[in-house]
């Protein structure tokens, strides 16, 4: 991992590329919703905003987040979108050369036509503003600071009472959490919201206190933010190994989510399917086009649900499994995973309108785990 001063002298890691990537892929389509969200609104703008922005591109050409909004809101500007709407952007970055390199990379964005202010200084001298600008609009958040502890809850606040969409990606440092010194208990709080991460902790084991420290942030967001969830994705290379960071997001709409969780299960899928077969690592199920450890957690995830739901459909299946599972279940892989478990008598159809699984209502035939 490079230390911070020298992050955007190297390349990009792996992991930071799964972030990127992540970010990019999820902009198109829900810019898109979003788009659509504002003119039926009668809005005309989309606004993302990168809280903790960085110089936009690395040393080695490669780019960073605010690019890559920049990007996207110039491909609308470019082709045009059906519904016409256009994405803006306002990027906050605290340190000068930082934020000197941010306003030359964004220069022939702006020239192009895209609408994008940067603001220097810190993120939360700069939430007025943006709750005065976004007034209305949809607004995507990013929030990506270094270490764990690196903004406070309570800057968000005046953002949580607009009435249009809000969503939030934000990165976290969470392997720092069990390490944490006691002298800064109260940043903890700060960020998380609260000090109830803090109940028992002298008798947790560090995964418990991470567990409980993430917990206590999405307590604070769905209580206080009104989102219904935040899901934190571990961000490793390897289905065992030690994650680098956790990816979070935030929303207060199940189509967000569903966007989410599918690409993030995309990852998880591949990550799986190299850890399964690493010679080829392309192989995968014949029956379900799953690598054998996935098909495993998904099959046993599936399977106890519609033990504990009985004649439940797809549909459920497919939101409950996003709320209250880590595996980031695929629509493809839930689809394919029914369909399997249907053929070996594990789960069988009890009804539903038509013939395709989407369709269906099914129940697991008993004490088949
Ligand atoms: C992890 S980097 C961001 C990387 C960027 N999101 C990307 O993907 O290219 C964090 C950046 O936030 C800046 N920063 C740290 N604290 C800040 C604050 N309170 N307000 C605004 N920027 C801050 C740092 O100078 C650094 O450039």
């Amino acid at each position: 991992m490079p230390q911070h001063d020298d992050f955007f002298n190297t390349e990009l890691d792996e992991e930071s590329r799964i972030k990127l990537g992540t970010l990019s892929w999820f902009l198109a389509p829900w810019t898109q919703k979003l788009g659509s969200w504002a003119r039926q609104n009668g809005q005309n703008t989309v606004w993302y905003v990168d809280g903790f922005a960085g110089p936009g591109k690395n040393e080695a050409g490669e780019r960073g987040s605010p690019l890559i909004a920049a990007t996207r809101a110039e491909q609308l500007v470019r082709h045009g979108n059906p519904s016409e709407f256009e994405l803006a952007l306002f990027n906050v970055e605290k340190i000068p050369g930082n934020f000197e390199k941010l306003e030359v990379n964004c220069k022939p964005f702006i020239d192009g036509g895209t609408r994008i202010i940067n603001g220097k200084g810190l993120f939360a001298d700069h939430v007025s503003e943006i709750v005065g600008l976004t007034d209305g609009p949809p607004v995507l958040l990013f929030i990506d600071p270094w270490g764990f502890t690196g903004f406070e809850f309570d800057t968000l606040v005046p953002l949580f009472a607009r009435s249009a969409p809000l969503d939030i990606v934000m990165r976290l440092h969470h392997r720092a959490i069990p390490r944490l010194k006691p002298e800064r208990a109260a940043m903890v709080s700060a960020t998380v919201g609260s000090d109830h991460w803090q109940a028992n902790w002298a008798d947790l084991n560090m995964d418990q206190k991470v567990h409980q420290t993430l917990d206590t942030l999405k307590d604070s967001y769905t209580a206080r933010g009104r989102f219904s969830s935040v899901l934190f994705y571990p961000v490793r290379l390897h289905p065992q190994a030690k994650p680098a960071y956790s990816l979070g997001f935030a929303s207060r709409h199940i189509e967000a989510f569903r966007l989410w969780n599918d690409k993030i299960g995309g990852i998880e899928s591949e990550i799986h399917e190299r850890a399964d077969h690493p010679d080829s690592g392309q192989q995968a199920m014949e029956l379900t086009g799953l690598s054998d450890t996935r098909f495993n957690t998904i099959r046993d995830e599936v399977t106890k649900y519609f033990e504990r739901h009985r004649g439940n459909t797809w549909q459920n299946a497919y939101d409950w499994l996003i709320f209250n599972s880590s595996t980031f279940v695929r629509e493809t892989e839930l689809t394919n995973t029914i369909d399997q478990l249907v053929n070996i008598g594990v789960v069988r159809r009890v009804g539903g309108p038509g013939r395709g699984t989407r369709k269906g209502m099914f129940s697991a035939v008993k004490n088949s785990v």
